[in-house]
């Protein structure tokens, strides 16, 4: 059941040549109790991959979640209630429920990944989070640790409802208090069977509905207008190594934008609440002159500034030492701290 020093390229999506000394992949939640007591420990539990730079082996044993059930539960006013197995592929969960007619996901398609990472950093585009579908995830917990006064043990089954998830922008509880400590081995999402909430207030689907003739919008031609909005702009991790935006966009209070727009009167910002808004790190990336900028194999992708990108053979330790140096000229430009969205290993 273990593969011992195994590549972890094909395991994730910014293709970094690093090893994991044991490997091994889990299809149920009794299958993944079996294979975690076996386990050489420090264990890494990986989903689709697609949000890590792993920048040097791993010792010890990385589990592949491949726990793959779909189940249509109970219907509930314009709602349905849908189970899904965390090593399920987000965008086919996507494609899945378009198909199905059931809306909710259809503009976060073509995000990599899998359903039980979804939660984790609370994946979001085009103005939909996952938080806004998102009912339950199932976990089991792979530490002893105490939740909410009360001692969970290796083993134990943890059922974290929205409103314990603290979901935020590209955050959870799963990214804070519970990070490492569980596997999400289940998703549970509300997802709508009428009066879908259809959202294209975003430019980009409003030009690319326009471009495709439709003027009432389906799920599905969201869900395809997204698709070709993502596949114009960012690159297929299949084909160049990447893992989405490297860094989160920063957060900053009015009077610091009052101070930025002096400087740079176009500066794309967007209102979060009446005190912050949110910068657009890709901007401020090109504007400090690294987009299409490349060392070796490590880069900054030439169509979208905020993804950083393998060519190859990059190092974790390249596109590290690549992201600190945009890190740090951000900082010298702009005076903002732009800090990597995707996890560090
Ligand atoms: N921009 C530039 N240059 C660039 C990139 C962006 O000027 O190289 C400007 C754009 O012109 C626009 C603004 O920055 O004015 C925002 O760009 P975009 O709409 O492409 O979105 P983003 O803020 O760069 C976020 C998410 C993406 C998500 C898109 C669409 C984060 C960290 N990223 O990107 O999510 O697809 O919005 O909703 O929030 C991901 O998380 O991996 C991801 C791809």
């Amino acid at each position: 059941m273990f593969q011992e020093n195994i590549s972890l390229r094909p395991f994730h999506t910014f293709g970094i040549g690093v090893q994991a000394q044991s490997y091994a992949s889990f299809t149920s939640q009794k299958a993944f109790k079996t294979v975690f007591a076996k386990a050489k420990k420090p264990v890494f539990v990986l989903g689709g991959g697609s949000n890590i730079l792993f920048t040097k082996d791993f010792k010890g044993t990385v589990l592949k979640n491949d726990i793959r059930t779909k189940r249509i539960g109970k219907r509930k006013g314009d709602k349905t209630i849908v189970h899904i197995g965390g090593g399920v592929n987000w965008h086919q969960f996507v494609r899945w429920a378009v198909k199905k007619k059931l809306g909710g996901v259809e503009n976060l398609s073509l995000i990599p990944g899998t359903v039980g990472a979804s939660p984790i950093q609370n994946i979001g585009a085009y103005g939909v989070e996952i938080k806004d579908v998102f009912i339950q995830a199932k976990c089991i917990a792979i530490e002893s640790f105490t939740y909410k006064g009360k001692s969970i043990e290796i083993g134990d089954v943890l059922i974290i409802a929205h409103e314990e998830a603290e979901f935020g922008y590209r955050n959870s509880i799963f990214k804070n208090e519970l990070k490492g400590k569980v596997v999400i081995v289940r998703v549970t999402y509300a997802l709508t069977h009428r009066n879908h909430k259809l959202n294209t207030s975003y430019g980009a689907i409003q030009t690319q509905l326009a471009q495709m003739k439709i003027k009432r919008p389906t799920i599905e031609n969201i869900s395809d207008a997204v698709i070709s909005i993502r596949q114009s702009k960012l690159p297929d991790p299949k084909k160049i190594g990447n893992s989405g935006s490297f860094f989160k966009n920063p957060y900053v209070s009015l009077a610091t934008l009052k101070r930025l727009k002096k400087k740079f009167p176009n500066i794309p910002n967007y209102p979060v609440d009446d005190k912050t808004v949110k910068l657009a790190a890709g901007w401020l990336i090109q504007e400090s002159g690294w987009k299409g900028y490349r060392d070796g194999d490590a880069g900054c992708y030439p169509k979208q500034a905020l993804v950083l990108v393998n060519y190859g053979n990059a190092s974790g330790q390249d596109i590290l030492r690549l992201a600190k140096k945009i890190q740090k000229s951000v900082k010298q430009k702009f005076g903002i701290d732009i800090t990597p969205e995707v996890n560090i290993l």
